[in-house]
């Protein structure tokens, strides 16, 4: 299982009694690491207020579907795909009777219509409510949709009786949500629907990007990690895309948009990002930008380390798996161009060269990280193309204009074969 450690949950809460539970969900979800972004309907403010809900998420809480800053800020089409899975826990007789039908007349059930991704459902009402025909037709039509349930849990409920239409304890969503995020949670549109493939030079073909740094936790609060940006690759992704690729990004932690037209995958540890790579393969192209971290601390500590009297930590670390050797050295399914990175602090070349051998890539993009250049999570970049035949240097340009020109020489490369002698 991924955990939740890096997910993105888009959590819309209705207005039932239940609603104090979700507080508690709030917390639970992100002391596993994951991001929540609240949704409060108009109902759902009469039981927990937007400031509890701020605090606990330590995000802005969203109210209003016509909320002009809102709409400055995030639309709530772009709200509503921001996330890797929509949750609404205390989910009303009312907002599923909305959803099964396709109303959009509030926010949060514009939200739900919007969304690109799936949607689970906690509801929460008295039994009578659950029990109804008209509710148990609304869950069957939900159902068909691909929407997901957890709960309700029988029994004692706040109006008395007891029985179905309680909302399930918030560690058990939690569950039901860590499941939900093992799986694809994208809903794809329906075939014929949708811009067109954009036509280009690498239209048909699957190129994977890894991009921006990755963290290695030390313990609940601290983590090892470099000064990569991501904007190097996340450029590169959109010069792919552009050209016409199916491009898939697996992003470390970054404060970047996600690219228009590009699935990306966010992944925190580099063991993760592994694990992502793998699971999007196979492809046409690989290029990894990311700067992976080496190592990570053996064994993450449970609670947070504290100062004592045995003084400093020693902190025992172990290495990473290396993502780029990984790919390059496949038996079966290697992508036919693997692209590395080479990040250097002195004999740039050279060490490029030892790393393309070392890592059995096709191509290493080597640049100079020491701090004098300004590379790393600076807007520019000098870089040197590094192949078994020989070293093709670039003057300093944009990062933007580097990715462009990087996609033409892999598009001539792919069209011409490898280069490999
Ligand atoms: N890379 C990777 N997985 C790792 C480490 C690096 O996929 N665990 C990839 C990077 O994305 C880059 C290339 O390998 O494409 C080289 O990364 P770099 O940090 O320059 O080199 P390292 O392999 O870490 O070697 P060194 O630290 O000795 O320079």
């Amino acid at each position: 299982m991924a955990g939740l450690s890096g997910k993105r949950v888009l959590l819309v809460i209705g207005g039932g009694v239940a609603a104090y539970k979700t507080l508690d969900l709030i917390r639970r979800l992100r002391e596993r690491g994951a991001s929540v972004r609240g949704v409060l309907t108009r109902a759902g403010e009469q039981f927990v207020t937007p400031l509890s809900v701020a605090s606990l998420s330590g995000a802005k809480v969203h109210q209003d579907l016509f909320s002009l800053t809102d709409e400055a800020e995030m639309g709530h089409i772009e709200l509503s795909r921001d996330a890797d899975l929509v949750v609404v826990a205390p989910a009303t007789a009312d907002l599923m009777a909305k959803l099964a039908h396709g109303l959009a007349n509030d926010l949060a059930s514009t939200l739900l219509l919007a969304t690109d991704k799936k949607i689970l459902l906690a509801p929460s009402m008295n039994l009578r409510m659950w029990l109804h025909p008209a509710t148990q037709r609304n869950v069957a039509l939900l159902k068909g949709d691909g929407v997901l349930f957890t709960g309700p849990d029988v029994g004692e409920m706040a109006c008395g009786e007891y029985g179905p239409g309680r909302m399930s304890e918030p560690l058990a969503i939690v569950a039901a949500i860590e499941e939900a995020l093992d799986h694809d949670t994208a809903l794809p549109l329906p075939a014929g629907v949708g811009r067109p493939q954009p036509s280009g030079p690498l239209s048909g073909k699957r190129v994977l990007i890894t991009s921006g740094p990755t963290h290695e936790p030390i313990d609940p609060v601290r983590y090892i990690a470099n000064r990569s940006s991501g904007k190097q690759g996340h450029a590169i992704a959109r010069a792919a895309a552009a050209a016409g690729a199916q491009v898939t990004l697996v992003s470390g932690p970054v404060t970047l948009a996600d690219p228009q037209g590009v699935s990306t995958v966010h992944v925190e540890t580099a063991r993760e990002m592994r694990q992502a790579v793998e699971a999007a393969l196979p492809a046409d192209i690989f290029i990894a930008a990311a700067a992976v971290a080496d190592w990570r601390a053996e064994g993450e500590a449970r609670e947070k380390i504290k100062k004592g009297a045995k003084g400093p930590p020693v902190l025992a670390l172990v290495e990473n798996p290396d993502i780029l050797a990984t790919v390059s050295q496949m038996k079966k399914g290697r992508p036919p161009l693997v692209v590395g990175f080479a990040a250097e602090t002195e004999k740039v070349v050279d060490h490029a060269k030892a790393k393309l051998a070392r890592k059995g890539c096709d191509l290493i993009v080597a640049n100079d990280v020491s701090p004098a250049s300004g590379v790393m999570g600076g807007e520019r970049n000098c870089v040197h193309l590094v192949t078994a035949k020989g070293v093709e240097s670039w003057p300093e340009m944009d990062k933007d204009e580097v990715a462009r020109r990087l996609v033409a020489h892999i598009v001539s490369l792919a069209t011409k074969g490898k280069t490999k002698s």
